[in-house]
């Protein structure tokens, strides 16, 4: 079934190109073969109600009863979308991801791992002791004023603490709002503010790798920037992650004066935190006066679970909401089946909490099938490139689930970090967040795997909860570089610009979509439905739409070809080229930006911008390098742009329309233009190839 002109890349040297499932993992797999896939697909597709149905009898419901298991609008012709499955049945994940699992006798079961930045350091938890931690977190919440519906943001490193605060605010109904702690203190307040938190959940500081980072230096800062914009946030509940010998700085105007000192250069045992008296409280001490049991808020199926945000085309970040029961059933049934757990498994997503993959395949995803987790501080390269294998040997890690842009950067550290750590325990071997090159793909499966694991390309989003497109371990035999196929539920299919259909296994490139709602699916765009129609339903009536190009190949293997819009997937994090745009355009110097994805040997993508200047301003080093920095403070340091180049123009069409097709090419060196004759100025072009950077 070789599908060998797909596989073919120049650079590898292709010994086979379709992967067998190994034989002892189809042996124990919950799904054995490609028939009994066929087969339970089938059925989820074209039953879906019988087939959720089935799974949604697996957990614990206050009330079972709904109106209607599913009601759907995909169609914008027909009214406002919506979804909507077992409206009216109650439940509490939390009770379901954790209470559950107690009555059953796991009480002692590890939950997670907690592994450290320093590999001296780590700690345990049971499932008996997240309960105790999760039921105090919820009780010290409610005694702070939080509600049901009301919105809490978290802003932490990968620490404990971390799971048991989302927990809480499962249990109680509040709606966790977590923002990855690499965020700066402006796309944190924005945030915070488009939700309208009442609190947010930090910690003092936390070490990446050899960086001292002051988190709540940068959320005091979020805060005063809320306030200056009319939103208060109440509370704040600090989590003593550092060092007791903490220098606190007493501060009783909430307001007040922030004295700042450049974080980075403060020695450990001597970082200063800020305190607002009446806003913050320490973590220890409301944990310490608070009682271990809490009845959990029995929730509508449809209410909201969480909200998280991601980049949007307009530059302004969505907050993705999801609603507790389907997420339940979809996070829960990915993970049974495309990690296939059993409960001897010890899982390791090696993702921050502060992304999808972390809420789905951190907490709830494994904690709702009873699993042993990892949580881990650290990052890849710290304190060598060998890290993560050691990780694996320390806990005798059976499924392993990682990004692209981690993979390629081991591979560049060599084999040796990877072989010298023996990795017997790895049956699974996961990939997520951007399109893998099969390169990389090869090395994962055979360094890493020893030929021995099955790899498993996962494609999803924020926006789908869960994985739509993937192998099962046990039952898909795999190509390097495809997602494979469609998981339970999922009905893809290829569209061309115009909404046409292209015809399956054609190998035709075309715009991904889905024609039918699964449990996992978004609900809304949190405060802004409309944006969420516009987005995602309105260019293909009657489909949702993924922004990703994908073709079919005649296997009927799916072939993800990256974002078709203003997206940029930077290490498996998506920038809108906008938001970068508009960071660029307050500089004083800047009178127009524009930025482009450039191809980048680690992360994927990186991002390439052209600013134009205002009159009297040159483009010296020094701006470049505040131009950067602007990006790192509006955004975040993930998103600093890897190329910024002079442009005295930007190529336009007549009506004034920046040309970025033309960008790209100028971005990659590429004089193969093509049709350029709706430009304006031609010229502008010749001038952009001669001032691109060398390096890039
Ligand atoms: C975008 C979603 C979902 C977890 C992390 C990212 C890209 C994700 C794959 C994959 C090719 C992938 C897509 C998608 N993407 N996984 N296996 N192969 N592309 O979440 O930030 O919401 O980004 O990531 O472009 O649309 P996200």
């Amino acid at each position: 079934m070789a599908d060998v002109q797909n596989l073919v890349n120049n650079s590898v040297d292709m010994e086979k190109s379709v992967f067998e499932p190994p034989q002892d993992l189809r042996n124990e797999a919950h799904v054995k073969s490609l028939e009994q896939y066929q087969q339970l697909y089938k059925k989820s597709v074209d039953h879906p109600e019988e087939f959720w149905s089935d799974i949604a009898k697996q957990f614990y419901w206050k009330n079972f009863t709904t109106d209607k298991f599913l009601e759907y609008n995909f169609d914008v012709r027909n009214g406002p979308i919506f979804v909507r499955w077992m409206k009216g049945a109650t439940t509490n994940i939390c009770y379901n991801a954790i209470d559950r699992h107690i009555e059953n006798g796991l009480s002692d079961k590890i939950a997670f791992f907690w592994e450290g930045n320093n590999p001296e350091d780590h700690d345990r938890i049971t499932y008996g002791k997240l309960l105790e931690e999760v039921c105090k977190c919820a009780n010290v919440l409610k005694s702070l004023g939080v509600k049901k519906g009301d919105r809490v943001a978290i802003y932490m490193p990968m620490i404990l603490e971390l799971s048991i605060c989302l927990l809480a605010c499962a249990r109680i109904g509040a709606i966790h709002s977590i923002v990855f702690a690499g965020f700066s203190s402006e796309s944190l307040s924005d945030r915070v503010i488009d939700a309208q938190c009442k609190a947010i959940i930090t910690s003092d500081g936390v070490w990446r790798g050899t960086k001292l980072l002051n988190l709540k230096e940068i959320v005091d800062n979020a805060v005063k920037l809320c306030d200056d914009r009319g939103h208060t946030v109440e509370k704040c509940i600090i989590v003593r992650h550092l060092s007791p010998e903490n220098e606190i700085i007493v501060h009783d105007d909430v307001n007040g004066d922030q004295d700042q000192e450049p974080p980075a250069k403060r020695p450990y045992n001597k970082f200063k935190i800020n305190w607002h008296s009446g806003r913050d409280v320490w973590w220890h001490e409301v944990m310490a006066k608070s009682s271990p049991v809490c009845e959990p808020e029995w929730m509508d199926a449809e209410d909201p679970l969480f909200m998280l945000y991601t980049s949007g085309s307009t530059g302004k970040p969505k907050g993705v909401l999801h609603t507790v029961g389907g997420y339940m059933l979809y996070s829960t049934t990915t993970f049974k089946y495309v990690f296939d757990y059993h409960p001897s498994d010890v899982f390791w997503c090696t993702a921050d909490v502060g992304w999808i993959t972390g809420h789905t395949y951190v907490c709830y995803g494994p904690l709702c099938n009873g699993a042993t987790g990892i949580i881990f501080e650290g990052v890849p390269l710290y304190p060598d490139a060998g890290r993560f294998w050691e990780i694996v040997d320390k806990y005798k890690v059976t499924k392993f689930y990682t990004a692209p842009t981690a993979i390629r950067t081991l591979m560049k550290f060599g084999d040796e970090h990877v072989t010298k750590h023996s990795r017997k325990s790895l049956k699974i071997l996961g990939t997520v967040g951007e399109p893998i090159n099969p390169e990389a793909w090869l090395w994962y499966h055979r360094v890493v795997g020893n030929e021995k694991c099955a790899v498993v390309d996962t494609f999803w989003q924020t926006e789908t909860g869960g994985h739509v497109l993937t192998p099962l371990p046990g039952a898909i035999p795999t190509k390097p570089g495809s997602a494979c196929v469609p998981f339970f539920g999922i009905v893809p299919e290829i569209l061309s610009e115009n909404g046409e259909t292209i015809p399956k296994n054609s190998n035709k490139e075309g715009y991904l979509v889905f024609k039918q709602p699964w449990p996992g699916i978004m609900r809304t765009v949190y405060g802004n439905h409309e944006r969420f129609e516009t987005t995602y339903f309105k260019k293909f009536p009657g489909y949702y739409c993924t922004g990703d190009g994908a073709r079919q190949d005649k296997d009927g293997y799916i072939w993800i070809t990256g974002r078709i819009d203003d997206m940029v997937n930077v290490s498996g994090h998506l920038l809108s080229t906008a938001e970068v745009e508009s960071a660029l355009i307050e500089h004083e110097a800047v009178t127009e930006a524009a930025s482009v994805s450039h191809p980048h040997e680690i992360k994927g993508d990186c991002i390439y911008c052209f600013v134009t200047l205002k009159e009297g301003f040159q483009f010296t080093d020094e701006l470049l390098s505040e131009l950067k920095n602007i990006v790192r403070k509006k955004i975040g340091p993930f998103a600093q742009p890897d190329f910024i180049q002079n442009a005295p123009a930007l190529p336009k069409t007549r009506s004034g329309k920046i040309m970025r097709r033309i960008l790209r090419k100028v971005a990659v060196g590429d004089a193969e233009l093509g049709d350029i004759s709706t430009l304006a100025d031609e010229s502008v072009v010749d001038i952009l190839f001669k001032l691109r950077p060398k390096e890039a």
